[in-house]
């Protein structure tokens, strides 16, 4: 079985009052059309396609990963015609799915539901029961609750209008059948534009039956027309990662206070997350972890055992086990901790490794250092890596200890069990085992005076 999944991504979105087109607009900063291209993909033997027409080259070109046909619908007339632009693109015996691009919640298994209702003679469509139908499409049933045809809210009856049961818009038929149909919509409704749900009528007509899913919640195929919808399909999407982390074996201080924009690739047990935790990109996490309030997670990997303090800020780093960071410190790109590394308030470690038991506690810069196991850096030391023109390294051998307030000028080797003098600028490569400091010798002058104020 083939199918082919046509997403409907060229309507204007008006009501989002934007320069962005609609499906470019982010959920956990993901565009809407990429979450349901994500759906969709993971179908087995399916070929995809975009219709895209509003702001369309845009969108192209931002999601041009896709691997996806892009078709183009130049004038927006409507469901219908947006679905004729790919009819030349589909095959008879395709099963072809119809979903559209700014509905971003929905699920994997709703479809693998819906898809199996097309069968010879019948077609599936998913529908919601809904508080407020006031938008949809009704969907119109006979007495036995046959279907029969959708009426658009704009066409309906005073007695249409009433019905509850909605049209999500999301549809599964055969190619053959849906290509015959197409072809003889019409545009003669309150809209004047050409409705894909008129497929339904001409369905029964010809004799097919109307196959329902009802899909249990209205969040999941909730369109986003505006930027409330948006917020709220936001929450809805952050609270289903969490509820999925907690299933996991995490606790989350606050469930609504946590966000996920990405995805967890490995999460392990008994981690504890306080409030206001972001995970972003490609996040690990080890067994015994716990998060601290405020801190956001980026691209990272942390091993087992890690304790992460408040207001930390970690990019494309590798943290090893037992490791304690923070309060308030930044890990950026190829910062590379091994186990049980301490690092401090505010500190600043960039595309640098610290071997096994190493501490850098306070207030000190460290970039493009090689760092040694159990090596000591004094509060305040910064490795000045860059000349203005270009970057160099700074080595730091195991055992050494940088006493507090202390400038290496990269490029610079300090060795194994060197011991620097605290406030020392140094600038040449410092032996090992041995003392090494560059210190304005103190002195005192005996017989100095305080001065005194001038008298008028
Ligand atoms: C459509 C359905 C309605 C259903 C509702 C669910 C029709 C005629 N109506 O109504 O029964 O209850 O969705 O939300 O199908 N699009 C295009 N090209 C167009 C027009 C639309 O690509 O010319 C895309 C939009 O980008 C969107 C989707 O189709 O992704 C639905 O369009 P929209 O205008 O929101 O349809 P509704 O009028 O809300
Ligand atoms: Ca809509």
């Amino acid at each position: 079985m083939k199918i082919t999944t046509v997403i409907l991504a060229a309507g204007k979105g008006t009501r989002m009052r934007s320069e962005l087109p609609k499906v470019l607009h982010k959920i956990a900063n993901k565009p809407l059309l990429k979450h349901v291209y994500d759906l969709s993909s993971q179908l087995a033997n399916n070929s995809i396609k975009i219709v895209y027409g509003h702001g369309g080259v845009l969108v192209k070109e931002s999601l041009s990963e896709l691997n996806a046909n892009w078709v183009e619908q130049k004038q927006q007339l409507g469901t219908g015609h947006a679905v004729q632009q790919v009819a030349d693109q589909i095959g008879d015996e395709d099963i072809v799915l119809i979903l559209y691009g700014d509905v971003p919640l929905l699920k994997l298994n709703t479809i693998e539901q819906l898809i199996p209702l097309v069968k010879d003679k019948s077609i599936a469509l998913l529908t919601v029961n809904l508080d407020n139908p006031t938008g949809y499409g009704r969907i119109v049933r006979d007495n036995d609750g046959k279907v029969l045809r959708i009426v658009e809210e704009k066409d309906a009856t005073k007695d249409e209008k009433l019905i509850t049961e909605g049209n999500t818009g999301i549809l599964a038929l055969q190619g053959k059948e849906l290509k015959n149909w197409l072809s003889q919509l019409g545009n003669s409704n309150a809209q004047g534009e050409y409705y894909l749900t008129d497929v339904i009528e001409m369905a029964v007509t010809d004799g097919y039956t109307v196959n329902t899913l009802l899909v249990e919640s209205e969040d999941e195929v909730l369109g986003v027309n505006n930027r409330q919808q948006l917020s709220h399909l936001e929450r809805v999407y952050q609270i289903e990662q969490a509820e999925i982390l907690m299933a996991q074996g995490v606790t989350l201080l606050d469930p609504a206070r946590f966000d996920i924009r990405g995805e967890v690739e490995y999460l392990g047990i008994d981690i504890t997350i306080d409030v206001n935790v972001v995970l972003e990109g490609k996040v690990s996490i080890g067994n015994n972890v716990t998060i601290g309030p405020n801190t956001i997670i980026k691209d990272s990997i942390i091993a087992e055992d890690v304790e992460i303090l408040a207001n930390c800020v970690i990019e494309n780093a590798v943290v090893g086990q037992g490791s304690r960071i923070g309060p308030f410190a930044r890990l950026r790109p190829e910062a590379v901790l091994a186990d049980h590394v301490h690092i401090g308030n505010f500190v600043e470690i960039k595309k640098s490794t610290i071997a096994s038991g190493s501490k850098v506690n306070h207030l000190s810069y460290i970039g493009d250092t090689t760092i040694g196991s159990q090596v000591n850096i004094g509060a305040g030391t910064i490795t000045c890596n860059y000349d203005g023109v270009n970057k160099f390294r700074t080595i730091i051998e195991d055992g050494a200890f940088i006493g507090s307030d202390t400038q290496l000028v990269a490029p610079v080797t300090i060795g194994k069990n060197a011991t620097i003098g605290a406030g020392s600028t140094i600038t040449k490569d410092s032996p090992e085992n041995q003392l090494t400091l560059s210190r304005v010798k103190q002195i005192t002058i005996p017989s100095w005076q305080r001065p005194v104020k001038k008298g008028k």
